[in-house]
C-alpha cells in the first residue's frame, strides 16, 4: 500500500509535468483526484489494510491528496503566467503606429455669415422668424404693393409654378405673414432660401437673404439708420463704420433707400472692393409703405415700421474677400477648407 501511494505522488508529477495547457491540467486533476480518480481508488482499498496500519496509512493517503494539490495549484499558476505571457505577446499593440487621421468638416461661409447676422440681431432683441419658399403671388407680391401685371414685378424675375403659386423671390413674404401673426411692438428677422432664374458671376439661381422688420408706434428713419449702422459695426468689426443713405425704389417702403457701409478693406480711403468709391453697399431698406401695414391687417395711423433685405452671398463676398459668387456653390473642398 505504502508503495501504491508512492507510485502514485509519482505518477502525477510526472503527468503534470507534460500538461502544456489549462486542459491539460484539468484532465490530470479529474484523473488523480476526480471520482473515479486514482486517489479515490487508493482510498477504497482503505478497508484491506488491516486495523493496526491504518492511521499511519490513512495519514500518507492524506499527505499524498495534500501534495497533490498543491502540484497542480503550482502547476495552475505557471500555466496562467504563461498564457497571460502569450497573450500579451499576440495582442500587443504599436502605440508609436501611424494613425488614421480624422478630416474635420467647417461650416459654409454662407452658414458663418447667417449665424454672425443672426446673433447680432437676436442680441439687439430681435427674434427669429422663417416662412414658406413655395409662396403664394399674394404674399410675395400683391400683400407688399405689387399689383399683378404692374412694371414693378419686372425687379424680381420668377419661377412660377402655377399661376397663383411660385417660388419666393424675396424674404419679404415673411413680413406679412408676421405683422399677420403677431401685434406690434414686432422686431423680427427673417432668414431664408429665395430663388430667382438669374445666373452670372454675381446672381444664383438660389440665394439666401435676411428680411429685417420692426413695426411700433413712432418708428421713424432715425430707428432704422440708428439699427442698421450699429448691425454694420458689429458686422465687420468696424467701431468706426459708418452707414450712408442713397435714395431708391422698393414698392413695399416709402421713403426706400439703399444703405451703404464705410469699405471694411479700406475703412473708406477707396481701394479695389469699394471700387475707389469708400463705400459699400449692402442692403435695402426703407420705412414700411403704409399700404403694405394695412395689407397685413395694421393700423397704419397708430404703427410705423421699417424694414430691410440683405442677400446673405453678398455680405459673404464682401466679408471674406471671394471674387466669384459661383465658388459659394461648387463645393470645392479647397474653397470650403479655409473657413474653419
Ligand atoms: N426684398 C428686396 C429684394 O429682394 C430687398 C428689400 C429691400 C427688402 C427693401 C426690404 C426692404 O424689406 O425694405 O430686392
Amino acid at each position: 500500500m505504502q508503495e501504491k501511494i508512492k507510485t502514485l505522488i509519482s505518477n502525477a508529477k510526472n503527468a503534470l509535468k507534460s500538461a502544456a495547457n489549462m486542459s491539460d491540467l484539468n484532465s490530470v486533476k479529474v484523473a488523480f483526484l476526480g471520482k473515479s480518480g486514482e486517489l479515490t481508488s487508493v482510498l477504497r482499498g482503505m478497508k484491506d489494510v488491516p486495523n493496526d496500519k491504518k492511521p499511519l496509512i490513512g495519514k500518507l493517503v492524506n499527505e499524498a491528496r495534500d501534495a497533490i494539490q498543491s502540484f497542480i495549484q503550482e502547476k495552475e499558476r505557471i500555466l496562467i503566467a504563461k498564457e497571460t505571457a502569450e497573450k500579451l505577446e499576440k495582442e500587443k499593440i504599436d502605440v508609436t503606429f501611424k494613425g488614421t487621421k480624422k478630416e474635420l468638416g467647417s461650416l459654409h461661409p454662407c452658414t458663418l455669415v447667417i449665424e454672425e447676422i443672426l446673433d447680432i440681431f437676436t442680441n439687439l432683441g430681435f427674434t427669429v422668424k422663417h416662412g414658406p419658399e413655395v409662396e403664394t403671388d399674394f404674399y410675395n407680391f400683391q400683400a407688399l404693393n405689387i399689383p399683378k401685371d404692374h412694371p414693378a414685378r419686372e425687379m424680381q424675375d420668377t419661377f412660377y409654378i402655377t399661376e397663383d403659386l411660385l417660388l419666393r423671390t424675396h424674404t419679404s413674404p415673411v413680413q406679412v405673414r408676421t405683422m399677420q401673426s403677431v401685434k406690434p411692438p414686432i422686431r423680427v428677422v427673417n432668414p431664408g432660401k429665395v430663388y430667382r432664374p438669374d445666373d452670372d458671376a454675381t446672381h444664383s439661381p438660389m440665394f439666401q437673404q435676411i428680411e429685417g422688420l420692426v413695426v411700433d408706434e413712432g418708428i421713424t428713419m432715425c430707428d432704422l439708420k440708428g439699427i442698421l449702422e450699429e448691425f454694420a459695426k458689429r458686422l465687420f468689426n468696424d467701431p468706426n463704420a459708418k452707414t450712408r443713405l442713397r435714395p431708391s425704389f422698393f414698392p413695399f417702403t416709402e421713403p426706400s433707400v439703399e444703405v451703404d457701409v464705410t469699405c471694411s478693406m479700406c475703412h473708406g480711403k477707396g481701394c479695389r472692393l469699394c471700387k475707389g468709391t469708400g463705400w459699400i453697399e449692402v442692403l435695402g431698406a426703407g420705412i414700411v409703405n403704409p399700404k403694405v401695414l394695412e395689407n397685413s391687417g395694421i393700423d397704419p395711423e397708430k404703427y410705423s415700421g421699417f424694414a430691410f433685405g440683405l442677400g446673405i452671398e453678398r455680405i459673404a463676398m464682401i466679408k471674406y474677400g471671394i471674387p466669384d459668387m459661383r465658388m459659394l456653390f461648387e463645393n470645392d473642398i479647397r474653397f470650403l477648407k479655409q473657413f474653419k
